[in-house]
């Protein structure tokens, strides 16, 4: 792993009211232990209804995990109805902002030039991208998933320097694995995050390709995040279901200690 530290991310997605977020973050902070959170970074990432709440509790309590949002607009402020900018993120302290998730992509017509901007604007606002790739499974059955990848990989981060494609988060979830139950053999995803890491290679060089760190998503359970997270370019897991039960969630934080 070249000495890069797991990150572990919940995707809370549409779930959890600001009160369920409150419970649910408070209890996460019991349930994980402070050795998990020594040697691997936690986030979660509710509802836009939920930061401030949420941010209340981390930073009250003194929770060692990090606030993340899941997607925002790449303006800093104008006439975009429903939108959220980066600088207003950052100011509830958010550091880790997911962009072009596939449900964006898919669901909301998100391209890969909207999710450049994106991934731009992040940055520019002091946090982290987490950016989204991954296949369909009619272009995996086709024998176009690492083409399909490197190309989101190449446009989504197209125009950055090698330092700050180094710094960010890259997560790899085939869009067929997502909320089904079928995760990627620990060997698909681990071929799919190589190519990933070899894409930045190519484009950005050896040290961004090393620094750059790569998360599998898709299904990842307490059951098969050992495995996963065992794999040589798979530096951490972005979780949905899963996520949403804080005991769930710690024995995926947990993942050394089991198997
Ligand atoms: P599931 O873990 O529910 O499959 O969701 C994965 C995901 O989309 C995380 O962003």
């Amino acid at each position: 792993m070249a000495g890069r530290r797991p990150l572990i991310s919940g995707n809370w997605k549409m779930h959890h009211n600001h009160f369920e977020a409150i419970q649910a973050v408070q209890k996460l902070s019991y349930v994980v232990s402070a050795n998990d959170l020594e040697a691997v970074d936690v986030s979660v990432h509710p509802p836009f209804t939920d930061l401030r709440s949420v941010q209340t509790v981390i930073e009250s309590d003194e929770v060692g995990i990090a606030l993340g949002a899941q997607h925002c607009h790449w303006e800093d402020k104008g006439a975009f109805t429903g939108e959220v900018s980066p600088s207003m993120l950052a100011k509830l302290n958010v550091s880790l902002v997911i962009v072009g998730h596939s449900e964006r992509r898919e669901l909301f017509g998100e391209t890969d030039e909207d999710v450049n901007r994106k991934v731009k604007a992040v940055l520019a606002a002091g946090m982290t991208p987490i950016m989204c790739c991954g296949e369909t499974l009619e272009e995996r059955e086709a024998g176009g998933a690492v083409a399909k990848v490197e190309g989101q990989v190449r446009a989504g981060l197209d125009g950055l320097k090698a330092d700050q494609v180094g710094g960010l988060v890259i997560a790899y979830e085939p869009i067929w694995a997502i909320g089904t139950g079928r995760t990627a053999t620990p060997e698909d995803a681990q071929e799919m995050c190589a190519a990933v890491r070899s894409t930045v290679r190519d484009r950005w060089g050896a040290l961004a390709a090393d620094d750059v760190r790569i998360q599998y998503g898709g299904s990842v359970k307490p059951v098969n995040a050992p495995d996963l997270m065992g794999q040589p370019d798979i530096d951490g897991a972005l979780v949905g279901g899963a996520s949403l039960d804080p005991d769930e969630f710690a024995r995926i934080i947990a993942y050394r200690l089991v198997g």
